[in-house]
């Protein structure tokens, strides 16, 4: 069993934020309080632009689509991120991408070549208005949030799904080569076998943890009974990947590309034997998506002592006044330091009770911060 230890003093925070040429934010230095820091601001004025900074720094990527380049300011040649992380050490971070496809990743100094250094740096997680596409959208989100938590909780897994992925690609390849001998094929049929049965384990392992913690989160704030997750592996769960790569090889040939495996492997929510996404309202959606990632950073505290930075957006729309103060309440006791946006200031604010924000407001991508509340 494992221990939820709610409370651990291992806080993480982005103390300092430097941005360059992203999005509308031409330049930006920011203090941010450890706990919950506030953005307001009118449409188009910046909010989700610092967001998306923050996670860059994060991951030396975008939440918004896959290209990095409308990230950088439409008359800038490239856009750079720097970060000051406080945790057991003093971190600093900085990450470059240039509009010629250049990018640059620098820790405490040195040139770093993985981006999945920036993860261990400083995990950060996203709560916005797209979260609902988790379960409304296609699989490979849903792979990739799974992927997430492993890569914080299980430092071996990362290694194994390279591996696999470098597998699939090789096999994948041959098989639209058209002209792979059977042996050739086998080679790669058998390796990636034994590596997608290696992932499947480390995701069950996982997904039973998450499930756990789920199940808690569901109750604290959706208020929706009989809500469960069921998570499936990629092929045929009555079968061995073995013997249902055997019966598809003259289908993969003729396909030209591996029809099962750890790639097709997918999660699901179900309440109360019905696809959520079939019978839920669009605000219980997107409470429920919300949950599935609190509940995420919720285990990588429990078994990392390390809470994510949460980047909550737009975090009143489509939310009543009750769950809206549950999501604060779970953020809260996350531990994790929290920066939240919204249009409307008061009711930004109205959902945390007793606790002291750093509040800031932006117009056309310049912040300012603002006088301190405590409610
Ligand atoms: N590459 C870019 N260069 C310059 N400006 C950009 C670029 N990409 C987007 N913008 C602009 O940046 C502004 C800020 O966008 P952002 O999404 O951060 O606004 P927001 O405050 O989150 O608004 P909303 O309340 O509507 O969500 C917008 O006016 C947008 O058109
Ligand atoms: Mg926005």
């Amino acid at each position: 069993r494992f221990n939820l230890c709610r409370y651990a003093n291992e806080a993480m925070s982005l103390s300092r934020l430097t941005v360059k040429n992203l999005r509308n934010i031409e330049h930006l230095e920011l203090s941010l309080g450890s706990g919950v820091n506030l953005i307001c601001g009118v449409n188009g004025s910046g909010k989700t632009s610092l967001l998306e900074a923050i996670y860059f720094l994060g991951s030396g990527r975008t939440f918004r689509g896959q290209r990095i380049e409308p990230l950088i300011s439409r008359n800038a040649s490239g856009c750079t991120v720097f970060g000051v992380v406080d945790a057991d050490r003093r971190c600093r971070i900085g990450v470059q991408r240039g509009r010629d496809g250049g990018r640059d990743i620098k820790i405490n100094g040195e040139v770093v070549r993985r981006a999945s250094e920036l993860a261990l740096a400083l995990p950060v997680l996203v709560l916005g208005p797209d979260t609902v596409d988790l379960l409304l959208g296609a699989p490979g989100p849903r792979r990739r949030f799974l992927n997430w938590g492993l890569f914080h909780v299980e430092h071996g897994f990362l290694p194994e799904w390279e591996n696999a992925t470098r597998g699939l690609k090789q096999r994948n390849s041959l098989l639209r080569g058209g002209s792979a001998s059977s042996r050739e094929l086998a080679v790669w049929t058998d390796k990636l076998e034994v590596l997608a049965e290696t992932i499947d384990a480390y995701r069950r392992r996982y997904f039973e943890k998450l499930q756990t913690v789920f199940k808690v989160m569901c109750a604290d704030l959706t208020g929706l009974q009989g809500v469960e997750c069921v998570y499936s592996r990629g092929w045929d769960s009555t079968r061995s990947l073995k013997e249902v790569m055997a019966s598809q090889l003259d289908g993969d040939i003729k396909r030209g590309f591996t029809l099962s495996g750890f790639q097709k492997a997918d999660i699901e929510l179900r309440v109360a034997g019905q696809s959520a996404t079939s019978v839920c309202s669009r605000g219980e959606l997107k409470i429920l998506a919300w949950a599935l990632v609190l509940s995420q950073g919720k285990l990588s505290m429990a078994q990392q002592h390390q809470a994510p930075v949460y980047l909550v957006d737009d975090l009143c729309a489509e939310l009543d006044e009750d769950h809206r103060q549950s999501v604060c309440r779970e953020l809260v006791n996350s531990g994790g330091q929290i920066v939240a946006t919204g249009i409307d200031l008061e009711q930004l604010q109205g959902s945390w009770s007793g606790i002291t924000t750093k509040m800031f407001h932006v117009k056309r991508g310049v912040f300012s911060e603002m006088e301190s509340s405590n409610e």
